[in-house]
């Protein structure tokens, strides 16, 4: 568990006013409830939404969890606030904004898939290389695509800036300049220096998917809708 998630007794012990005698008992006694049911369990697990009360004392107020799909357009930038663009939240009609974050940035004409959230927890699992879910892109390029980028692409492609080889990559031909490529990390500009080491520009990109989620067909270009029940749970 990280500092989003941990166990109720650790919750409990970590303010001031109690201690471990305490919060045992406060447990024991069933004095504590998350979201309104008593636990006991001290590994029960308290998140940075849940509602905490020992007895009818409210110690953590608990709210809303919340995440949204958004088509993001050509020339938006992926940032909370940009002085001299429009940034994707500006798209968002929405209160609290600046609670809300990008899961997985987009360059500023790159289109396609952009999930925003409140949960923090949430949107690492999506983008964490180690959890290896795949992110999809339709990419665009100037020149051909030769047959041996595949092989590459799956090799890993040394990225001497972090002195690095990228994570086993597919790439998927389309067309003699359009392919799907599918990643599992989100290095800076990671598509475009992928291509580039073979000297080839990329003109279009756009992000299909990440890991369960698909960009929603009916959303256009700047419009967005909330993630369903389901949606959120597969993540
Ligand atoms: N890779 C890139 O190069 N740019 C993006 O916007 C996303 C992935």
């Amino acid at each position: 568990m990280n500092r989003f998630a941990m166990r109720v007794d650790r919750f409990l012990s970590n303010l001031p006013r109690f201690n471990r005698q305490q919060v045992r008992v406060l447990l024991v006694e069933r004095r504590v409830s998350v979201d309104g049911v008593a636990v006991s369990d001290p590994h029960h697990e308290v998140r940075e939404f849940s509602r905490v009360c020992v007895d009818a004392e409210v110690l953590q107020a608990g709210r809303a969890a919340r995440y949204f799909m958004l088509h993001k357009p050509q020339g938006c930038v992926s940032a909370t606030s940009e002085p001299q663009h429009r940034t994707v939240l500006d798209l968002l009609d929405e209160p609290d904004k600046d609670e809300l974050h990008i899961a997985g940035r987009l360059d500023f004409n790159t289109t396609g898939l952009m999930l925003i959230t409140n949960d923090g927890q949430w949107s690492r699992r999506l983008t964490q290389p180690q959890t290896k879910l795949p992110k999809v892109y339709l990419v665009q390029t100037e020149q051909d695509i030769g047959p041996h980028y595949a092989a590459t692409f799956t090799a890993g492609v040394y990225f001497a800036f972090e002195d690095l080889t990228t994570q086993p990559a597919d790439l998927q031909l389309l067309g003699p300049r359009t392919a799907r490529l599918s990643i599992i990390e989100g290095r800076y500009h990671q598509v475009k220096r992928m291509f580039g080491h073979f000297n080839n520009k990329v003109t279009g990109l756009h992000r299909e998917r990440m890991g369960p989620l698909v960009l929603d067909p009916s959303l256009a270009p700047g419009e967005y809708r909330a993630l369903s029940e389901e949606e959120i749970r597969q993540v």
